[in-house]
C-alpha cells in the first residue's frame, strides 16, 4: 500500500492549508484536522472503547472487484480530486481526518470483497456539502451511531487491519457483546509525513 498511496499523500501533505480554527474538543488524533466528533460511552480495555458518534456527513465512493491496496488508491483518488476542486463551485476543500475504509468481505455475485472510501467533509460544509462532479461519489450522510474502535500506532496495512478488526471481534465475544459481524472499518489519520505517535482504529458497528 505503501507506494502510490504514499506519493499521493505526500503531496497531499505538502499542499495542506494551515491550521484552522475546530469546533470544541477534538482527539489528539486529529491534530489540526476537522474530524467526526464522538464521546466515549465505555471502555473495554486500555485500547478499546465504546464510542458514540454523533450524526454526521461523509463523502463517500464504491469500490468492488479488486485488491485492498488498488481499491483504497483508487478511493483515494477520486475523493482527492473531488475536495482538490472536482466539485459544483470548484470548491478547494480542507483535508479532514480520518480517511476511512468500510470492508466488507465477500460481498456480490463473485464474492468479490467490496470497499467503500471515506472523507469526512468539514465542520463548515456539513449543511451544504458541494456535490461532487463525478459519479463515483456520493454524499453519505451518517446517522448517529455507536462502534466499538480498537486502536494502535505505526503504519499499518491490510493483514494488521484484519488481525486487528479479528482481535477486537474476540474481545467483544469474550464480553458477550454483539456487533454488525458483516462489515468493519479501517480509520488512518496520517500523512506518511508522521512519523511518530501515528494513530489507526478499527471500528465495529454495535448492534
Ligand atoms: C456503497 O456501498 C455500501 C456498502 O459499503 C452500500 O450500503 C451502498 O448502498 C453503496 N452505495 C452506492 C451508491 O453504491
Amino acid at each position: 500500500m505503501a507506494g502510490i498511496l504514499c506519493t499521493i499523500l505526500t503531496l497531499l501533505a505538502l499542499g495542506k492549508a494551515p491550521e484552522h480554527c475546530s469546533v470544541g474538543h477534538v482527539p489528539w488524533f486529529c491534530h489540526d484536522l476537522d474530524c467526526p466528533p464522538y464521546e466515549v460511552t465505555e471502555t473495554l480495555g486500555k485500547d478499546v472503547e465504546l464510542r458514540s458518534y454523533d450524526a454526521g456527513v461523509w463523502m463517500s465512493t464504491n469500490l468492488t472487484g479488486m485488491d485492498y491496496d488498488k481499491a483504497v488508491r483508487t478511493g483515494f483518488m477520486r475523493l482527492f480530486a473531488y475536495i482538490s476542486g472536482a466539485n459544483e463551485g470548484q470548491q478547494r476543500i480542507e483535508m479532514t481526518a480520518p480517511v476511512r475504509v468500510e470492508m466488507t468481505p465477500g460481498a456480490g455475485p463473485f464474492c468479490e470483497d467490496h470497499y467503500k472510501v471515506s472523507f469526512y467533509v468539514p465542520f463548515d460544509l456539513q449543511d451544504v456539502p458541494p456535490l461532487p462532479l463525478s459519479k463515483d461519489l456520493f454524499v453519505d450522510p451518517a446517522p448517529s451511531v455507536k462502534y466499538y474502535v480498537l486502536s494502535y500506532g505505526g503504519r499499518t496495512n491490510e493483514k494488521e487491519i484484519v488481525d486487528k478488526a479479528a482481535s477486537l471481534m474476540q474481545l467483544l465475544e469474550d464480553q458477550g457483546l454483539t456487533y454488525d459481524a458483516s462489515t468493519f472499518f479501517h480509520a488512518g489519520y496520517d500523512s506518511p509525513f508522521r512519523l511518530f505517535n501515528r494513530h489507526n482504529e478499527v471500528w465495529l458497528r454495535a448492534v
